[in-house]
């Protein structure tokens, strides 16, 4: 078994006459976080869309587990989707239904568990995010931005995924909730082995979580390293970012240890 879970190779992707992905190369290690850094319109969640097989490549390959993806059949590709869970920016909960019903969603939807496995899947992961019993019954219009990321989060370990996937999980979260996302982000990846993929914007998170960070600009790799590397000695356009940030890099310490 490869230690790459993802691999990218000269991804391209064009929208009309609009060429969003420029040949980007990318590589996620098993096991550990990388986090996707850039400017608005980079590129990024469009990126995350190919890797997650919801979108075709105008050009080039993606391996998952070592199988190339863009040739497979949508039956195919439905078995790839199952390998990711993925946490949408704003959590993406069903509104008319509770937080138990949107957690149990995709048991519901995609397996033949009865009803008090449902339950017992559910409660457990509702206690691993820290979550009681009452907040099951709540309905996501009476969650915080905190809580609503954990049942996010929870919905996205439903089915065990392989990878997980975050789409700007610490944007609009005050600095002291963007933290502790970002120890369950880590939590997860210890305590389920998956791999993680993260976009972000907050560079103070970028330092904390991840093991590699890859750095797009304008539908590039940009650059790509340890975030230490990047603000040090990936080049001036890497740098130039994380200086933007004002985020003071050097008195971050990483959550992994
Ligand atoms: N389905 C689509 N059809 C046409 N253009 C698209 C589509 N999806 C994305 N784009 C364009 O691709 C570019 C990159 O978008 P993308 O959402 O990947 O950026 P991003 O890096 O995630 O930005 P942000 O940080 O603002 O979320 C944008 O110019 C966007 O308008
Ligand atoms: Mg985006």
């Amino acid at each position: 078994m490869s230690d790459d879970i993802v691999v990218v190779k000269n991804l391209r992707k064009q929208f009309g006459t609009q060429e969003v992905l420029k040949g980007i190369d990318f590589v996620a290690r098993r096991n550990e976080t990388t986090v996707i850094i850039g400017g608005s319109g980079a590129g990024k969640t469009t990126l995350l869309r190919h890797i997650v097989a919801l979108e075709k490549p105008t050009s080039g390959e993606i391996y998952i587990d070592g199988q190339n993806i863009v040739p497979l059949s949508e039956r195919q590709l439905n078995d790839i989707r199952r390998k990711f869970g993925v946490v949408y920016q704003y959590a993406a909960l069903l509104d008319s239904i509770n937080v138990f019903d949107n957690i149990a969603f995709p048991l519901v939807e995609h397996t033949k568990l009865k009803k008090s496995e449902i339950r017992d899947r559910v409660m457990e992961k509702l206690h691993i995010l820290g979550l009681d019993a009452s907040a099951a019954k709540k309905f996501p219009a009476e969650l915080s931005g905190g809580m609503r990321k954990r049942v996010g989060l929870a919905r996205a370990l439903m089915l065990e995924p392989k990878i997980l996937v975050y789409d700007e999980p610490t944007s609009g979260l005050d600095p002291l909730t963007s933290r502790l996302v970002d120890d369950l982000i880590e939590q997860m990846r210890e305590r389920f082995g998956v791999t993680s993929i993260v976009i972000s914007h907050d560079i103070a998170s970028c330092f904390r979580i991840a093991h590699k960070a890859v750095l797009l600009i304008n539908g590039q790799v940009a650059a790509c390293g340890s975030p230490r590397e990047l603000a040090t000695n990936a080049g001036e356009v890497a740098r130039e970012f994380i200086e933007k940030s004002g985020v003071n890099v050097n008195g971050i310490t990483p959550v992994g240890g």
